[in-house]
């Protein structure tokens, strides 16, 4: 969602603020702006559209060396110049970035507007700039707090004023915000992305803390402002992770990852002396984890399927009764918390509001919540009780991939662990670890399929409607593909457990519509083959995903993807893969902007 990045220090400010928010972008927005502390007054320049049409509108050489820039992603008010920001007070002395949302804002408006302020935009934020003005008497951080303190909702914000040259104040209720701390200079963001090209070194900041930045150092308060002492963590990401590698795309980039980020995952968590897997973030004592009764996942989108996936095999690995959840759903259901049951919030961002909030809600409820993360420092890995980051490495692409492989890593080595813990004999415990071993080089083999992946989009790529098949463990792998073919190709797609369809769904099949099958070599194969001919039977064409060498399957369907044989219970792993692929390649023959898909944002910060 929106992005915010900040300046002080002395280099010119406007060439790293474009950079800053040119790395931002995988965020998702729709317009950008920046705002230049000057000698003669603040400068900015706003525009709707790609950040190219920001910086071809930014004079090559415009002065000053603080400021700072936002892109957004509309709430309040349409896709305007108007509306974008930086939003400045009346005077024009004050400019404001903002993520999150002022829920009370209205009323505020009001009250301003008796007083004599005139709007411009339809914006929430444009309140914030207004209400510092007001209190403003010479300190920008003591009017950013006594106007803070009529907000209610979620922001994260940065503040300067035309007056206090090099200064920035930020602010953070619920919307993530970080420091990146360099020689000489100071950086603000959103997210480490912000300030990646000039400075590794991030302190981030907690809800209810503000921070007072110049290029020589940085102050920050919390609520009570009592003032807080927080030392720098290193940023591990390297700038070449975040570079398209010579791929036209960041999504295709990261789809072929997977063998190395699977393997980062799983890396120094393989104990072949004890058949076991190792999970050293867990912070949970052994005897506790013994008497886990059962185990609830929140998470939402793609995080969701991983977890459904994980809680099967909980349940059928490890014989834990598990349940994976929607956040969103979670939160405002008051669910029951039971002594012995252990949580875990899973998100790539660690920042989705929907599962931060239920993840709160649980705690609050006195549960023990892990965290399954991508993105180290992020507010759910802070706040979770323990967890397990999934090291993918820095996914942009919008549509998640090599996130999602990597969280079904961490669930597998979550099972093994709880599965050892209990029944599951150490011969046992040796073949699941030795397949999981082997999964990097699996999803390698799966990969081997581009091309002919690539005919069959370029075959179906015009059909308006799909529907996505599987059972078992492939069932959640068919509601992601159907996800990742709606996300980033607007085609109409559905998920289904190939068993329901003669339910309902069966009525939508037809020429037009076809039907993208996962077949495993498992116990359910023959249901699913059954399934397949009631499908071709009423005339609809059929792409399957099956095993390499099945050629009885084969023969019945339209188009097959091969993935290579393995233990079935790793089947979600490579069968995901031809389906990524597949979205991919639908996307590029619609000519569709397959990183920045329309509407969608990489982390959803707002419910
Ligand atoms: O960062 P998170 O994993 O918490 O994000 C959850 C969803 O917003 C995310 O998976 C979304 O569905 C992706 N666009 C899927 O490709």
């Amino acid at each position: 969602m929106c992005g915010i990045v900040g300046y002080a220090g002395p280099r010119r400010a406007a060439p790293i603020l474009l950079d800053g928010l040119k790395r931002l972008e995988y965020r998702g927005y729709d317009s950008a702006g920046i705002a230049i502390g000057q000698p003669d007054g603040l400068a900015s320049v706003r525009r709707v559209g790609k950040i190219q049409v920001l910086k071809d509108a930014v004079p090559k050489d415009m002065a000053g060396a603080w400021g700072i820039g936002h892109t957004r992603w509309a709430t309040h008010g349409g896709v305007t110049e108007a509306n974008t920001h930086p939003h400045c007070d009346a005077s024009g002395k004050i400019a404001v970035v903002h993520n999150g949302i002022i829920e009370n804002y209205r009323a505020l408006r009001e009250m301003l507007v008796k007083e004599g302020v005139a709007f411009k935009s339809e914006t929430d934020t444009e309140v914030i700039p207004n209400l510092v003005a007001k209190y403003y008497n010479g300190d920008l951080e003591a009017a950013v707090k006594a106007a803070l303190a009529h907000l209610e909702g979620t922001y994260g914000i940065a503040v300067i004023h035309a007056d206090e040259p090099g200064r920035i104040v930020g602010a953070r209720n619920g919307s993530p915000l970080c420091v990146g701390v360099g020689d000489g200079e100071m950086l603000l963001g959103s997210d480490v992305m912000a300030f990646i090209s000039s400075t590794s070194r991030v302190v981030y900041l907690n809800d209810g803390e503000v921070v007072a930045l110049t290029p020589s150092g940085f102050k920050i308060t919390d609520r009570s402002d009592r003032s807080v002492d927080r030392e720098a963590d290193a940023v591990t990401w390297e700038l070449g992770a975040i570079e398209k590698d010579g791929y036209p795309c960041f999504m295709e980039k990261e789809i072929f990852e997977q063998p190395d980020s699977i393997g980062r995952a799983l890396g120094g968590r393989l104990d072949q002396e004890n058949a076991t897997a190792k999970l050293g973030g867990l912070n949970l004592d052994r005897r506790y984890q013994r008497a886990v009764s059962r185990v609830n996942v929140i998470a939402a989108g793609t995080s969701w399927h991983a977890s459904l996936v994980g809680t099967q095999l909980l349940e059928s690995v490890a014989r834990i009764p598990a349940q994976a959840e929607l956040a969103s759903e979670v939160r405002y259901r008051n669910p029951v918390v039971e002594s012995g049951s252990l949580w875990f919030a899973v998100s790539q961002s660690g920042e989705t509001a929907d599962t931060l909030y239920a993840m709160r809600e649980i705690q609050r409820k006195g549960a023990n919540v892990l965290g399954i993360c991508n993105v180290v420092g992020s507010t759910i890995a802070r706040e979770s009780d323990g967890g397990v980051y999934v090291h993918s490495g820095p996914e942009i692409a919008v549509a998640s991939t090599k996130a999602f492989t990597s969280q079904l890593a961490a669930f597998y080595l979550f099972t093994l662990h709880m599965a050892r813990m209990r029944d599951m004999s150490r011969a046992e415990g040796e073949r699941f670890l030795a397949a999981l071993a082997g999964v990097p080089d699996k999803v390698r083999l799966a990969l081997a399929a581009r091309d002919r992946i690539q005919a069959i989009a370029k075959k179906y790529s015009r059909c308006r409607d799909f529907l996505f098949l599987g059972r078992g463990l492939l069932y959640p792998i068919a509601l992601e593909g159907a996800l990742k073919l709606k996300e980033i190709s607007y085609i109409h797609a559905e998920g289904y457990a190939a068993g329901e369809i003669k339910h309902g769904p069966i009525a939508l099949v037809c020429p037009e519509v076809p039907s993208v099958f996962l077949v495993a070599d498992d116990p359910l194969r023959e249901k699913v083959i059954s399934n397949i001919k009631e499908v071709k039977a009423r005339g609809g064409p059929v792409i399957a995903v099956g095993v390499e060498g099945d050629a009885e399957l084969e023969a019945i369907v339209d188009d097959f993807i091969p993935v290579p044989k393995m233990d079935c219970r790793f089947y979600p792993f490579t069968m995901v893969v031809p389906l990524q692929l597949f979205a991919y390649f639908c996307a590029l023959e619609l000519g569709r902007d397959v990183d920045q898909p329309r509407n969608l944002a990489k982390s959803v910060t707002v419910e």
